[in-house]
């Protein structure tokens, strides 16, 4: 028989196995993922640390066996794109925040892009923004927190933080909002929740749109609930260092359907249609359309409503995805039972180091654990740095810092609510240290040790 060649960039181009042949039980599928099984059991085998020879690091992946059966049994299925592994993740991820919808994409970053980028869609009418106008974020964290204010021609206002939260009070960006505001995007300061309920409340009462970056966050509650599901829009990133890996990967969610339509839009080539790959004919009118300036029935698939990108990632990301999902809770108690066991090691050094300090009535899934040296600590925030560095302990800083400092921001237009005093301190005194699951209580202890020595606190 001759294959059948479609064209298209969604389109298998040879005969592909159907779902039923691909999805089945096949033994010699069963014996490669046995032996991958095997083979991943003696590569996690878990190995001595010995202190100062081996890295502490501030964070990293912790894969199990199933992790690698997931990869190699997306593989096997030779779909390669978004596929059944993906449908699944998406519904794990929207069940766990609490939410409608999810969309993974490559990184947390495209998901802040497209989080961004949806609210500038012109099927959201008088709602939509509008090149100038304004999208209140925090001066001190990620920058592609903010970047997609200014990748889509809007103004970045930005606001101080507070310690020992990180982030910036609810007063702080009632006080930056002025007559161009129309949004505001900040991230959970390293796992550390903002007070989403009341900023919510806030962007209701003045019309705006809530975005929350919730990439260092997931598993993070705020009066019980899900961080993420208190704006219109919420991402999430999971590359190796995040609480849950798909390698690069991340996700966007909301509550509102027209939101997570727009979003698909742009994240799958910017199309008016929304047929999943290898799919036709989901909206059943594929050639009864007629949208902007083309011919009527001119084909859904092709048919574009928003200048998008393509975003997607592949099942074998999602399968992974499915895999971490499953230790989530586990993750989460581990990252929380080890920034305590610190926290508790790290008590007497108070004097020289502000300690971090949850939100009210939040419960972190903390990211790192974030330290800010006082003016009156015996060592600069470098040196410390270096001597940790030197006994193999990982550090790292609140990312960018005050953003509006970094080489990239010379020249470019925002706005600055405030004098960013704190932003300031954070640039020039914050550091942290890990509390992923992969370390040891062992090594918790001899990196907070390293500190007090540095600090000579009870050596
Ligand atoms: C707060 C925040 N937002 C966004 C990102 C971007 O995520 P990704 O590295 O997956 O692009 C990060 C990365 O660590 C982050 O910390």
């Amino acid at each position: 028989m001759k294959s059948l060649r479609l064209c298209g960039s969604n389109q298998p181009n040879q005969p592909f196995p159907n779902d039923a042949r691909r999805m089945s039980k096949n033994p010699m599928r069963e014996s490669i993922l046995h032996l991958v099984r095997e083979f991943a059991r003696q590569q996690l085998a878990p190995a001595t640390f010995v202190p100062g020879r081996d890295m502490v690091p501030p964070a990293g992946r912790v894969l199990d066996p199933e992790a690698y059966v997931a990869l190699v049994n997306a593989a096997l299925d030779g779909w390669l794109t978004t596929g059944r592994f993906n449908e699944e993740f998406e519904r794990l991820i929207a069940q766990r925040i609490g939410v409608k919808k999810a969309l993974t994409t490559n990184s947390g970053s495209s998901a802040n892009l497209l989080a961004l980028s949806a609210l500038t869609s012109p099927m959201l009418g008088e709602r939509a923004l509008k090149p100038g106008d304004e999208v209140i974020t925090a001066a001190a964290g990620f920058p592609t927190t903010i970047n997609p204010i200014l990748q889509n021609g809007l103004t970045p206002v930005f606001v101080d933080s507070e310690l020992p939260s990180y982030n910036p009070t609810t007063q702080a960006i009632g006080a930056a909002i002025g007559p161009r505001t129309r949004a505001i995007m900040l991230a959970h300061a390293l796992g550390n929740p903002f007070r989403a309920d009341e900023i919510r409340t806030l962007a209701d009462r003045h019309g705006l749109w809530l975005i929350e970056d919730c990439c260092d966050a997931f598993g993070s509650t705020l009066h019980g609930r899900s961080v993420g599901s208190f704006g219109h829009l919420g991402t999430l990133s999971f590359y190796p260092a995040h609480h849950i890996t798909t390698g690069e990967g991340g996700a966007v969610f909301t509550d509102d359907p027209l939101l997570a339509r727009i979003v698909e839009s742009f994240r799958d080539w910017g199309r008016d249609c929304y047929c999943a790959p290898g799919k036709d004919n989901t909206c059943g009118k594929r050639f009864d359309w007629q949208l902007g300036d083309l011919p009527c029935g001119y084909d859904h698939k092709y048919t574009y409503s928003h200048a998008g990108y393509n975003l997607k990632i592949t099942d074998m990301q999602a399968a992974l995805g499915v895999a971490q999902m499953a230790r989530l809770n586990d993750f989460i108690a581990a990252r929380r039972a080890n920034f305590l066991h610190l926290r508790e090691r790290l008590r007497d050094c108070e004097e020289f180091l502000v300690l971090p300090e949850a939100t009210a009535a939040s419960d972190p899934s903390w990211f790192g654990f974030l330290l800010t040296l006082r003016e009156n600590a015996p060592c600069s925030r470098v040196d410390l740095l270096r001597y940790l560095d030197q006994h193999k302990i990982g550090t790292r800083l609140l990312f960018a810092g005050n953003v509006t400092r970094q080489p990239y921001m010379k020249g470019r237009h925002f706005r600055a609510s405030g004098d960013l005093a704190v932003a300031n301190v954070i640039t020039e005194r914050s550091f942290w240290i890990g509390v992923y699951p992969g370390l040891t209580t062992e090594m918790l202890d001899y990196a907070a040790d390293r500190i007090r020595e540095f600090l000579g606190v009870g050596f």
